[in-house]
């Protein structure tokens, strides 16, 4: 049975472009109430003009991801408008900066953190009471990557907050079934937005002191990352894509099935450890024991 949107009101952090943009009028479209947060109001602005010419109800509200306190006044602020929360994508998110181990810059390290995880667990748990209280049940959409999937050489920042999102989204698949939040986690692989584009948010707090980064191999890894961007799909069949997999409740959202065997490839790689694991004489005889739980 498909469901019903309608009248129901969605928050969605980075929505003033992107990705999130394009989920915005999705479920605008479908009659949803929409918060678009972001953290570019002059961006921002324009979405929420863009949707309403489309009769599309929504507001915007100005969020830095990484302030918990701007969390909790947008989802006061969904609630008084709207009166109730029923879905929260936590959306926003940034590329960070490839390179070396070597070449490693801690403060933008940070940003990625702060931004991509804590900027989840901040939006998840400002929301998750607002989504309790209405009692009908409603989702948590968390924008992951197919980087959460498998390690990414030169850019780990990005692939372990994105391997930690998909990490929180599992364990709060099982916590919040019992409410009847159907946790969600989207995987892409590319997606044609400004996600190379990403520095452009970058807020003072982690800006690197003068000299500490080189430009010319900061813009090598930025052109690199804009082909890549740009031979990815479209936002809307992106959106779309979620709807489908919303509407048959599915849990883990992949847009890209020719990335099946890259991740066949890491679970047959984790099978072969547990079989070496149990063949080995040290620890073999654990194979019996019950598996604790919390
Ligand atoms: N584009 C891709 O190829 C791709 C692939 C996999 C996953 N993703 C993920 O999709 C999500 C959306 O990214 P996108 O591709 O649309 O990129 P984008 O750069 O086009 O959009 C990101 C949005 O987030 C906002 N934002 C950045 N920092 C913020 C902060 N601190 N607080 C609030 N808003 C902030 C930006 O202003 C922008 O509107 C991200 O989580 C990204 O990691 C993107």
């Amino acid at each position: 049975m498909a469901i019903n949107f309608k009248g129901k009101t969605a928050l969605i952090s980075g929505a003033a472009g992107g990705i999130g943009l394009a989920l915005a009028q999705a479920l605008g479209q479908k009659g949803m109430n929409i918060v678009l947060a972001d953290i570019d109001t002059i961006q921002l602005d324009r979405a929420v003009e863009t949707l309403r010419q489309q009769g599309i109800r929504c507001f915007a509200s100005q969020l830095d991801v990484t302030e918990y306190t701007q969390w909790q006044a947008a989802v006061e602020a969904a609630v008084n408008e709207f009166g109730g929360l029923h879905m929260l994508i936590n959306n926003a998110g940034v590329g960070g900066v490839s390179g070396t181990i070597e070449d490693t810059n801690h403060d933008t390290w940070r940003w990625v953190v702060d931004v991509n995880l804590m900027g989840v667990l901040y939006g998840t748990q400002a929301a998750t009471p607002a989504l309790k209280q209405t009692g009908e049940g409603g989702w948590i959409v968390n924008v992951a990557s197919m980087a959460g999937m498998m390690g990414v050489p030169y850019s780990s920042a990005y692939a372990a907050t994105k391997a930690a999102v998909v990490s929180m989204s599992e364990s709060w698949m099982a916590e919040l079934a019992p409410h009847n939040i159907h946790v969600s986690v989207l995987c892409p692989a590319f997606v044609k937005t400004r996600i190379h584009e990403s520095m452009r948010n970058l807020q003072d707090k982690y800006k690197p002191e003068q000299g500490t980064m080189d430009s010319k191999k900061l813009n090598l890894g930025l052109n690199k990352a804009a082909a890549l961007v740009e031979s990815g799909i479209s936002t809307e069949l992106l959106a779309n894509r979620v709807l489908e997999a919303l509407e048959s409740g599915q849990h883990y959202i992949f847009t890209h099935p020719n990335y099946r065997p890259a991740v066949k490839g890491r679970a047959a790689a984790l099978d072969k450890a547990f079989e070496d694991a149990q063949n080995s004489p040290l620890v073999g005889h654990l194979i019996d024991q019950e598996i604790a739980r919390l």
